[in-house]
């Protein structure tokens, strides 16, 4: 049974580490496409695993089939989801190298689809995001951090642009000001969606650059990604003991957010 979905990004698009006991590929239907996606066993434990931009990095983030994805993930049963993110940080001491686990976000996007309820039939919904990413597996995600020796901010507002474009300086200098933390381009709507399908949603972000403008050099996504294969280690090592730390709680809060709609139906 997979209780777990890794949606792998920037730079995570493969699972087949050597620790893996066994590796199949599967396929969901959705109302929304087709997802592919491998199914990984490690330590008894059997882990969906989704590269959210495909296999060859061929889908920008505006163009990302983020209800399907959710949609399929909620269909195999996995009750939590633990993505990655590659940020820009808008802070100094937020430094290229290091992880930080987004408590907050502040959504910049302006085409997407956001949300699994936008027709007669599904009726409308206006779901609870006050603490918007699952809080006891960034709890989790932090101890696993601060146990693997690796430079964690333990929380952090995570600002969703549109893309597939990089930022202006005066708009790093702006979402600084609004309480932004880190820029990236995919967290919204995928931690919204999760929220709906009541799954459980943790982000584990990787610092990979300055945000544009704060840096002596201008921004290439060369450095986005050659970050993110300096670190590989390091993330394929969160993500492992993150697999064998997790605990599924049906009573979390993140499980039970359309309660007062009477649950959410596939
Ligand atoms: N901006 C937006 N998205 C990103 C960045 C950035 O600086 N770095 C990695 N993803």
């Amino acid at each position: 049974m997979v209780r777990l979905a890794i949606i792998g990004g920037t730079g995570v698009y493969d699972f087949d580490m050597h620790v893996m006991e066994k590796i199949t590929f599967e396929e969901i239907e959705t109302p929304y496409g087709r997802v592919k996606f491998k199914i990984v066993e490690h330590g008894g434990r059997s882990v969906a695993f989704i590269p959210r931009h495909g296999a060859q990095h061929s889908i920008v983030p505006n163009k990302i089939n983020y209800r399907a994805n959710i949609w399929a993930i909620k269909k195999m049963g996995a009750e939590s989801i633990i993505s990655t993110s590659a940020v820009g940080s808008t802070r100094l001491f937020i430094r290229p190298g290091d992880f930080l686990i987004p408590h907050q976000f502040l959504d910049f996007t302006k085409s997407r689809e956001s949300t699994f309820f936008d027709s007669p039939e599904r009726g409308v919904v206006h779901v609870d995001l006050t603490n918007p990413y699952c809080s006891r597996m960034n709890l989790m995600l932090v101890q696993v951090a601060e146990d693997l020796g690796f430079k964690c901010h333990d929380r952090g507002t995570y600002v969703c642009t549109e893309g597939p474009r990089f930022e202006t300086t005066a708009e790093i200098e702006m979402f600084g000001n609004l309480g932004g933390d880190v820029v990236g381009m995919t967290n919204v709507p995928e931690v919204v969606l999760a929220r709906e399908a009541e799954i459980c949603y943790s982000t584990i972000c990787l610092v990979t650059n300055f945000g544009a403008g704060t840096s002596l050099t201008n921004l290439t996504h060369k450095e986005v990604v050659d970050t993110m294969k300096a670190n590989m280690h390091n993330v394929r090592n969160f993500i492992l003991a993150a697999m064998e730390r997790i605990e599924f709680l049906p009573e979390c809060p993140c499980r039970n957010s359309l309660a007062e709609y009477g649950g959410f139906k596939l």
